[in-house]
């Protein structure tokens, strides 16, 4: 039942709000500014001793682990980086007892995730989950976790999960910050960055119409770039994967400050770049940027905190804390992918050569 949209994927994109909600309920400890998660089976001494955090995804999921990551290095101070699930499990990963393992999915069945928790398991380590089914094979095979509660996704292009997951990993990061050194006062500041979420994503849904202007004006692109920095970077790598997925333009994601390294050749006005900008302390970097682009003629669309002067259209989306801006700037890509896709006549629901879960090598 799509309930009133036309396709799961518009649904899904205007679930949010409530999914977000549904993620958060129950979970926050006012008294401590901390959050509970039930799942996750770890006293205060064994989270204290944890060393290292390695997430582990593919796609969607792997490209909110990186984001996760961010957020557990910044409130929690714990070395965090993230990987493909595909790549980890063939590269005869070195396991280390004291990293915390994290495989997060939407589905729990994507077999490269799977794979490498048993890989994982069968070397001693300690794996979570951060999965969206429940009881799914890769939640029932981690030793404990955190479930997304995204709610049920039809469309083979994630959009609510990933919110969910990336809400679920600073859920996560506050918690393990919360037991190490993160603050009364930053806690509450995150706790309260956390509360304002689901009308922020509203108020971002509200923009629709222009964003599908947007979308529209940009629809006859051959390729497009995606740029941010730092907190900016995973929004854009992710960004630029929906796009290619549901409209089959091919886009590209790079660190803005890679650009002068070589991806600058590219730009000129039929390459249109899509630009993070976060209103953070890495704002005037950012413009510095979008200058470059500008003096190359090319076209900017810029999603930011404040109109962007060098950029030819912002969508300017509400701020949050620094840490959680990430969580949101993804969001009204999600609907410029799906406008994008909506006006080359896409198969939105069911891209061409790709299936729900990847529950084969
Ligand atoms: O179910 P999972 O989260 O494990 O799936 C992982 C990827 O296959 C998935 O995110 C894929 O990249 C989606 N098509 C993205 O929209």
């Amino acid at each position: 039942d799509m309930g009133g949209h036309d396709t799961y994927m518009h649904k899904e994109i205007f679930e949010q709000a409530d999914a977000v909600d549904r993620v958060l309920r129950g979970r926050i400890d006012d008294r401590f500014s901390t959050v509970h998660l039930g799942g996750l089976n770890l006293d205060a001494r064994e989270a204290r001793s944890v060393r290292r955090v390695k997430i582990l995804g593919c796609g969607t999921s792997y490209h909110a682990g990186l984001i996760g990551a961010q957020m557990i290095e910044e409130l929690a101070r714990i070395p965090a980086d993230a990987e493909p699930a595909s790549e980890f499990r063939y590269r005869n990963p070195v396991v280390d007892p004291d990293t915390l393992y994290i495989a997060v999915s939407q589905s729990g069945e994507t077999y490269d995730v799977l794979a490498a928790v048993q890989e994982l398991k069968r070397k001693g380590a300690r794996v979570f989950g951060v999965v969206n089914v429940v009881g799914s094979a890769i939640a029932r095979e981690s030793d404990a976790g955190v479930y997304v509660h995204a709610g049920p996704e039809v469309c083979v292009v994630s959009t609510k999960c990933f919110t969910n997951t990336t809400v679920a990993f600073a859920l996560l990061a506050l918690h393990l910050g919360r037991i190490r050194d993160l603050s009364v006062a930053d806690g509450k500041r995150i706790i309260e960055g956390l509360r304002k979420l689901p009308a922020q994503i509203t108020e971002i849904l509200d923009q629709e119409a222009e964003i599908k202007k947007i979308a529209e004006e940009y629809a006859d692109a051959r390729s497009m770039m995606f740029i941010g920095r730092v907190r900016g970077y995973p929004v854009a790598r992710e960004a630029s994967l929906k796009l290619k997925e549901v409209s089959y333009i091919h886009a590209e994601a790079y660190p803005a400050s890679e650009l002068k390294h070589g991806p600058l050749a590219l730009i000129e006005p039929a390459l249109p770049t899509v630009a993070i900008v976060p209103d953070d302390d890495l704002l005037e970097k950012n413009r510095a940027a979008l200058e470059e682009i500008k003096a190359r003629s090319g076209r900017i669309l810029a999603v930011a905190h404040q109109e962007q002067e060098k950029a030819d259209r912002t969508i300017v989306v509400p701020k949050n804390e620094d840490e959680l801006d990430p969580i949101l700037m993804g969001i009204p890509l999600q609907l410029l992918a799906y406008h994008t896709a909506l006006a080359l006549g896409r198969d939105i629901d069911k891209p061409r050569n790709l299936a729900k879960s990847v529950t084969v090598e």
